[in-house]
């Protein structure tokens, strides 16, 4: 049994460094020293009630460390070798798996618990769940094995975290769920850790033209970094401006990355007769995204949701990290700000403020 620290969630907007316990792994399971974990709005939408949760829980779903030991029939990874986490389970035989569709995979579970239903962080007797199998918002997790993948030595451990969940989720939902075409013209409303993701999959797609759409200007210059030609301020009315750049046809791609139904509402409108727009922002259980009932037909458009970017996680993170050593795929941009676990409710502060594209926890 190990004592750490770990960002604890215990109800809504109450959420705090805690020092619990951790189980050593049982079968088919893997103890990982933590390494980076990113902070992702999916974590703040766990605290804000926006993802519906068991409490407590430990946070954290986007992460990337060194394996320390692992379980009975632990065959995929060793001691030693440097892992990202997936949050989605990969189980190999479900209805999805078997389609090459493993981000549906029927094993994962919103509970909190592990695969046999229980769990390995405890406090003083209570049990304390985790946050989608992983909860690496900690100095060591305890994940299923078929959650891991094994990555080259070598690469930045933020840069593999980042991979974990915002890259793959923006990244892919370019390249795999809307298959933007090169020559193409996109338009990307959010420009936060996804959206930019999502711009450098249209960029590495060929795309002639990338709109990026957001209230910050700070994100917007990091967005013109990373590779969007244009880019708007959302204040004014972003939908005009989108018809302008595109000589009033619009987009043939538009994505949305916040998750508001308001904005999604826009990138449809600024997405083209004809064209793809995909919605990869999460919002609240009881809101509901509006489609007009003679326009949608007429207008034949595609209207496609992208789940974790529709990632085979097993091909794709080792994918998307060797573009990232390519330079191809601009991790390190994306980073804005390191914390220590002790400064997390300050990470969580700054990512309300919209003072980052993507904040790390990095632990020595
Ligand atoms: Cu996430
Ligand atoms: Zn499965």
């Amino acid at each position: 049994m190990k004592t750490m620290k770990a960002v604890v969630a215990r109800g809504l907007n109450d959420y705090a460094v805690e020092e619990v316990t951790l189980d050593p792994p049982k079968a088919d399971e893997v103890l990982v020293k933590i390494k980076a974990t990113g902070i992702c709005h999916s974590d703040l939408s766990v605290i804000n009630g926006t993802i519906p949760v068991a409490f407590p829980m430990v946070l954290g779903h986007e992460g990337a460390g060194v394996v320390e030991e692992v379980g009975e029939n632990v065959t995929n990874v060793k001691p030693g070798d440097h892992v990202t986490l997936s949050f989605v389970p990969n189980c190999g035989d479900c209805y999805h798996c078997l389609r090459s569709e493993p981000y549906l995979c029927l094993k994962s579970t919103p509970d909190g618990k592990m695969m046999d239903g229980t769990v390995r962080v405890h406090k003083d007797g209570e049990d304390i769940n985790v946050m989608q199998f992983l909860g690496n918002m900690a100095e060591y997790s305890v994940v299923p094995s078929m959650c891991l993948v094994k990555i080259d030595d070598d690469i930045d451990m933020k840069a593999a975290a980042l991979v974990g969940c915002g890259v793959t989720t923006g990244v892919g939902a370019a390249l795999k769920t809307a298959e933007v075409k090169p020559g193409s013209t996109v338009a990307v409303f959010g420009a936060g850790g996804v959206g930019l993701s999502i711009i450098q999959g249209a960029r590495i797609a060929g795309a002639a033209k990338i709109i990026a759409v957001d209230l910050s200007d700070d994100k917007l210059a990091i967005a013109k970094e990373v590779g969007a030609t244009d880019v708007i301020n959302a204040s004014g009315d972003a939908v005009k401006e989108v018809m302008a750049l595109t000589g009033g046809i619009g987009v043939d791609y538009g994505f949305e990355a916040i998750g508001i139904p308001a904005v999604v509402d826009q990138a449809q409108k600024a997405t083209r007769r004809g064209g793809t727009m995909t919605v990869v922002g999460v919002g609240k259980l009881d809101q509901k995204l509006e489609l007009n009932a003679l326009m949608f037909p007429l207008t034949s458009k595609t209207f496609k949701g992208s789940m974790y970017g529709g990632a085979e996680f097993k091909v794709d993170f080792p994918k998307y990290l060797e573009l990232y050593k390519q330079g191809k795929l601009d991790l390190d941009r994306m980073v804005t700000q390191t914390y220590s676990i002790d400064e997390a409710v300050q990470a969580f502060d700054d990512l309300v403020a919209g003072k980052n594209a993507r904040g790390v926890i990095v632990y020595d």
